[in-house]
């Protein structure tokens, strides 16, 4: 059984609350819309896909709470603000915004489609994962980084459904997976996720991603994404960037996984994606244990641009976009 990583229950959501894991699995149910936006921003959800599954939710809260047009439009523009860099939630939100220019609304127009989306999110990650899997060996090593899997997305993941659909068709996995400072989704979801899941992952630091790729043999590699420009540059977690230099360096083969839905056809060029700056705390300590002295100056970049020229190919719902994903990727527009 997968876990339920956002679930509707007909006036609420209920998500897994993902800064408690693997210790803690506990759900937490959001009814408003402002409880969404929180749940967002302080990343009880995250991973592009899910972020946008919960926008939707959170849009179809505000219907609930108030079915007027400037109401809602006011409180889609609010939850937009909870991230900047991921563009499902711009996405899922210009959907939902389309709502507004029925002229008779109700709430169950807003329920039933973000309802919708949530399930066509799940059907984009199978078709992901079979796309994905065709390329592992029999026995395939692969990594990761981030968490790029069941608890990112409204379905089996977008990176990791590769994992599990090579599995169905009976291949051997073993998965690197980088701990994903400061947050941690590597140590923390990935490997929970692989290991409930039955695919074997090896945890490392993120420190150590150049020596495994010099010493160990690793068939490929798999990312997900937070936003992807026209050209191909991608943004992702921060150090995806290091991870695909090396991994040229490497010669080992650097894929992105993601659905359309992380295209963001207005942007050309990677250097125009917003890159999230998080909070100094995340970096000076942990769950209230300081590592660092105090006033210590700190950037906490959430995100980095992988440019185009170091992706071997864009894994999308409707194939394997390859170099020059810039042509490639207009199958996507
Ligand atoms: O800060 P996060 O945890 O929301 O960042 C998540 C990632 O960078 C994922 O790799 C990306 O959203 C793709 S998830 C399918």
């Amino acid at each position: 059984m997968w876990t339920k990583t956002i679930e509707w229950l007909g006036d609420r959501a209920r998500l897994i609350d993902q800064r408690r894991l693997p210790e803690e699995e506990i759900y937490v149910d959001i009814d408003s819309v402002d409880g969404m936006y929180k749940a967002i921003k302080e990343m009880l959800i995250r991973g592009a896909p899910a972020i946008g599954v919960a926008a939707g939710y959170g849009i179809a809260l505000a219907a609930l709470e108030n079915c007027d047009k400037d109401y809602i439009k006011g409180k889609i523009e609010f939850i937009e603000q909870a991230r900047p860099t991921a563009y499902n939630l711009f996405y899922v939100a210009n959907r939902m915004r389309k709502l507004l220019k029925v002229k008779d609304i109700n709430p169950s127009m807003f329920v039933e489609k973000a309802i919708a989306i949530h399930k066509e999110d799940l059907e984009l990650t199978e078709k992901l994962g079979v796309y994905g899997a065709e390329l592992l060996p029999k026995k395939a090593r692969c990594m990761t980084i981030c968490n790029a899997g069941v608890l990112a997305t409204g379905g089996i993941g977008t990176a990791l459904s590769i994992f599990y659909k090579a599995k169905e068709e009976g291949k051997e996995i073993v998965v690197f997976v980088p701990e994903t400072r400061p947050f941690l989704q590597g140590a923390r979801l990935t490997c929970w996720e692989l290991q409930k899941n039955g695919i074997e992952p090896i945890l490392i630091v993120d420190s150590a991603i150049s020596h495994i790729l010099k010493t160990e043999k690793i068939d490929s590699i798999f990312t997900g994404a937070d936003r992807i420009a026209r050209n191909g540059d991608t943004a992702n977690k921060i150090g995806t960037y290091g991870l695909a230099l090396s991994a040229r360096e490497h010669q080992v083969p650097f894929f992105v996984v993601a659905p359309s839905t992380t295209f963001d056809p207005a942007i050309e060029r990677g250097d125009e994606i917003p890159i999230e700056e998080r909070k100094a705390e995340e970096v000076t300590g942990f769950r209230g244990t300081r590592t660092a002295p105090e006033n210590i100056m700190v950037r906490n970049p959430a995100f980095d641009v992988t440019p185009h020229n170091l992706i071997s190919g864009i894994i999308t719902e409707k194939g394997i976009v390859y170099p020059p994903l810039e042509k490639g990727l207009e199958i996507l527009i």
